[in-house]
C-alpha cells in the first residue's frame, strides 16, 4: 500500500549535495563492496587524523573483529584540536539552549579550552587510560565536555542517561569496576529538578571501586559532598588558577596516543534477558563511521546548523549530538528540556531562533506533535530547514507525510536512519540528494553495509519475502563485545546465522531492493499463518483521521495461533467510542486485509513508553496475554501506573 508513493530528491538539493545521483550512489556501493578493506582504509587515511598509521585495515576472527590495527589515534583530538588550525577555531561547536532559556555558544576553540582543563583536573585526581568512567548528567555542555575529557585520556565512559534510577546506576558502576563518576548537583525537566547527586549516592553505597566524584553544579541546589570521594568541579578548576605555570599547562593538555582498539565507551542497552549489556565501543573505526555517515547521510556542508533532538544518554546522542558531528567539524545545537516545555512549540522555537538547517527526530517525537496541530509549527518561520531526520522506530507513512508537509514545507527530504546502539552508526538510509524517497522505508543500506534477509534456517529470502535482517561483513563501527561477557556477544549476535550479525529484526527488501523494517522479530505476529507485522498495523490505524497513536501486539488465539490487539490513543474531537472500535477494525482490513482486522481495539490515554520514548510492546503483549478482556472494545485503559512500574524495570 506505501510502496507506492515516490519522492525524488529535488534538482537543487541533488545539484549541491555530496552524493548527487543515484549513479554516484551505486558506483560508491559497488566500489565498497567489492574491496571493503581497501574502500575503508582510504577513507580512514583521508578523514581522520592519526599520530601514527595503521598496518593492517581488519583482523576479523569471527565473531571478533579489529580495525585499522596498529594505528594510534585519539578520538577528542579528532573531534576538537584538529579544527584549531583552519576557519573553523572560531566556528560555534555547539549552541546548547537549557530548558529555563539560558544559552551558551562554545566554538571550537572555547571547546578545547573547556576540554583540556577538565582534562587536567581528572589527571590531578590521579586517573589514567585503561580506566572506567561513569557519567550521569543532564543535557549539559559539560556532559560532552566531560566525554571528550575522558577520551582525550584514553578514560573509557559510560553515560547513563539521566532518567535512570539509583539501582540502575549502581548495577552499571558494578559491572564495569568504575573508578570515577561524574554526575551534576541536579537537572532541569518540565520546570522540575531532576536530583542526580541523590542518586548517586544511594547508587555508590555498593561501590566501593570509586575513588572520586566530580560534580557540576547546575541547580545550585543544596547537595550532601562525603569527604574525601566527592569534589566541585568548578572549585578543581578553579584550582588550576593557583600556579600559573600549571594553568599554561592546563590549557594544553596533550592528548594521548591510543591504539584505534582503544575502548572508547560502553552504552549499556536492554537485550532479551532482564539484565542490561555493556555495547562495547572502540576508538578509530567508530569515529570513521560516524563521520562519515554525517556526510553521507546529513550532507553536512561547513555552514549547517544541525540538531540532533536526542539525549547523550542513548547511542544515538553519542553518535550524532558528540562523535559524528564534531569530529566532522559541525555546529551542533543541544537542547537541555522536553519537547511540550513550556509549550508544544519549544522544537520549532529552537529551530526559528537559530535558524537550523538539519533536524534529526524521532517518530515517537513527530506523532506526539501531530496530534497537538498544525498551529504549534506555523507560529514559527521554519524556512532554514533543509534537511529532515528519523530514527528509533519505523516510522509511519501518516507521521512521515506530516513530517514533510506541515516541517519541511514539502521542500526537505526525510532521511529515515536504521541503526542500533549496536551498529555504532546508521546502517541504511538514503542519501539525499540521490536516492528516491518511500515514506516509510529507510531505503537502501549505506556503502560498506552488506544485507540480507534470512528464514529461521539462515537461507536467503527473495524480494517482498518478510525474515530477519542480518549484516554480512564487519564494518569499522561495529560492536566489539558485550562488556566482560564474551559468550553473551557471541550467542546474542552470531550464533542465529553464523558468520553474520543478527539484528533482532525483521524487516522486507522490495523489487526496487528498498528495506522495510518492521521493527524487533518479537513484534512481528503470525495470524492465521500470515505474517503480519505489528507496524503495518499500526500505520493503518493512523491513518484514520480519529487516531493519534496506536502500538499493535499479537494475542494467542487458539484458532489463528495470534490474534491482532490493538491500543489506540485519539486526537482531540469528539469521537463516538462504541462505533469507533468496529470502524477502525473495518478501516484496518480495507487498508490491508480482513486477517488484519484487530480482534480487540482498546482505547487508552496514553500509551505505555520506555523513557527513551519507546512503545513498550512486550508489556503490552503482558497486558493482553494475562488479561483476557474478551471482545471489549469500548474500555478506556489508563496505562499511566503500569507505565512507570514497567519503564523502571524494563529499562534496569
Ligand atoms: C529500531 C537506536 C525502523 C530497530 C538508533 C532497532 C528502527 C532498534 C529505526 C535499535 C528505523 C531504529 N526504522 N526501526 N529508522 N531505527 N529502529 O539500539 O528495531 O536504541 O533494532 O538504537 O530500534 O534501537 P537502539
Amino acid at each position: 500500500m506505501s510502496d507506492s508513493k515516490i519522492y525524488e530528491p529535488s534538482a537543487e538539493f541533488s545539484s549541491r549535495a555530496h552524493v548527487r545521483s543515484m549513479e554516484e550512489r551505486t558506483e560508491l556501493y559497488e566500489r565498497a563492496r567489492a574491496n571493503p578493506e581497501h574502500f575503508w582504509a582510504e577513507l580512514a587515511q583521508r578523514e581522520l587524523s592519526w599520530f601514527r598509521p595503521f598496518a593492517k585495515t581488519l583482523e576479523w576472527e569471527p565473531p571478533f573483529a579489529k580495525w585499522f590495527v596498529g594505528g594510534k589515534i585519539n578520538a577528542c583530538y579528532n573531534c576538537v584540536d584538529r579544527h584549531l588550525d583552519g576557519p573553523r577555531r572560531n566556528k560555534p561547536a555547539l549552541i546548547w539552549e537549557g530548558e529555563p532559556g539560558d544559552q551558551r555558544i562554545i566554538t571550537y576553540l572555547e571547546l578545547h579550552r573547556l576540554v583540556s582543563r577538565f582534562a587536567t583536573v581528572l589527571k590531578r585526581l590521579g586517573f589514567e587510560t585503561g580506566e572506567r568512567a561513569i557519567i550521569y548528567m543532564p543535557m549539559i555542555p559539560e556532559l560532552p565536555i566531560a566525554m571528550l575529557a575522558c577520551a582525550r585520556l584514553g578514560i573509557t565512559h559510560s553515560v547513563v542517561f539521566g532518567g535512570f534510577s539509583s539501582e540502575a546506576l549502581k548495577a552499571r558502576t558494578q559491572d564495569l569496576n568504575a573508578t570515577l563518576v561524574i554526575t551534576a548537583d541536579g537537572g532541569w525537566r518540565r520546570g522540575k529538578e531532576v536530583r542526580l547527586k541523590t542518586a548517586v549516592d544511594e547508587a555508590l553505597e555498593e561501590c566501593p571501586d570509586v575513588r572520586a566524584v566530580v560534580v557540576y553544579k547546575r541547580t545550585g541546589s543544596d547537595v550532601p559532598m562525603k569527604a574525601g570521594r566527592d569534589v566541585w568541579w568548578d572549585e578543581q578548576d578553579e584550582q588550576l588558577k593557583d600556579a600559573p605555570q600549571l594553568e599554561q599547562q592546563a590549557e594544553h593538555c596533550e592528548s594521548q596516543d591510543l591504539d584505534s582498539e582503544h575502548p572508547l565507551f560502553v552504552l549499556y542497552t536492554s537485550g532479551t534477558t532482564g539484565r542490561p549489556k555493556g555495547i562495547l565501543h572502540t576508538t578509530a573505526g567508530y569515529l570513521l563511521q560516524t563521520l562519515m555517515t554525517m556526510k553521507w547521510v546529513f550532507d553536512l556542508r561547513e555552514d549547517d546548523v544541525y540538531w540532533c533532538t536526542a539525549d547523550i544518554g542513548w547511542v544515538t546522542g553519542h553518535s550524532y549530538i558528540v562523535y559524528g558531528p564534531l569530529a566532522a567539524g559541525a555546529t551542533s545545537v543541544m537542547y537541555e528540556g522536553a519537547p511540550d516545555f513550556p509549550a508544544f512549540d519549544r522544537f520549532w522555537q529552537i529551530v526559528e531562533k537559530y535558524r537550523v538547517s538539519i533536524f534529526y527526530t524521532s517518530p515517537t517525537a513527530i506523532r506526539a506533535l501531530v496530534r497537538q496541530g498544525e498551529r504549534w509549527p506555523e507560529a514559527h518561520d521554519l524556512s532554514s530547514l533543509r534537511l529532515l531526520g528519523s530514527v528509533g522506530e519505523p516510522i509511519n507513512p501518516a507521521a512521515w507525510e506530516w513530517y514533510h508537509r506541515v516541517i519541511g514545507k514539502k521542500q526537505c527530504p526525510i532521511v529515515d536512519t536504521w541503526w542500533q546502539t549496536e551498529t555504532g552508526a546508521i546502517m541504511i538510509s538514503a542519501m539525499p540528494g540521490a536516492v528516491p524517497l518511500k515514506p516509510g522505508s529507510a531505503t537502501l543500506p549505506l556503502p560498506g553495509i552488506v544485507l540480507d534477509i534470512v528464514d529461521s534456517k539462515g537461507e536467503v529470502l527473495g524480494a517482498n519475502r518478510e525474515g530477519y535482517l542480518v549484516i554480512r561483513h564487519p564494518w569499522p563501527s561495529m560492536v566489539r563485545n558485550v562488556w566482560g561477557d564474551p559468550k553473551r556477544f557471541e550467542e546474542q549476535y552470531w550464533r542465529r546465522v553464523p558468520g553474520s550479525y543478527f539484528t533482532g529484526d525483521a524487516a522486507r527488501r522490495d523489487t526496487d531492493g528498498y528495506y522495510w523494517v518492521l521493527g524487533r522479530v518479537d513484534d512481528v505476529m503470525n495470524v492465521s499463518g500470515h505474517r503480519l507485522s505489528t507496524m503495518e498495523v499500526e500505520s493503518a490505524l493512523v491513518h484514520h483521521p480519529a487516531v493519534a497513536e496506536a502500538a499493535v501486539v499479537g494475542k494467542p488465539h487458539e484458532i489463528t495461533g495470534q490474534a491482532v490487539c490493538a491500543f489506540v490513543t485519539l486526537k482531540q474531537g469528539d469521537w463516538n467510542v462504541e462505533s469507533l472500535g468496529q470502524e477502525l477494525r473495518q478501516w484496518v482490513g480495507r487498508e490491508i486485509g480482513a486477517f488484519a482486522k484487530p480482534e480487540e481495539i482498546r482505547f487508552a490515554d496514553a500509551l505505555p513508553k520506555t523513557r527513551s520514548g519507546k512503545i513498550m510492546r512486550r508489556l503490552l503483549r503482558e497486558i493482553v496475554t494475562s488479561n483476557s478482556v474478551t471482545g471489549d472494545v469500548t474500555t478506556l485503559e489508563d496505562l499511566s501506573v503500569v507505565t512507570k512500574l514497567a519503564s523502571q524495570h524494563d529499562e534496569e
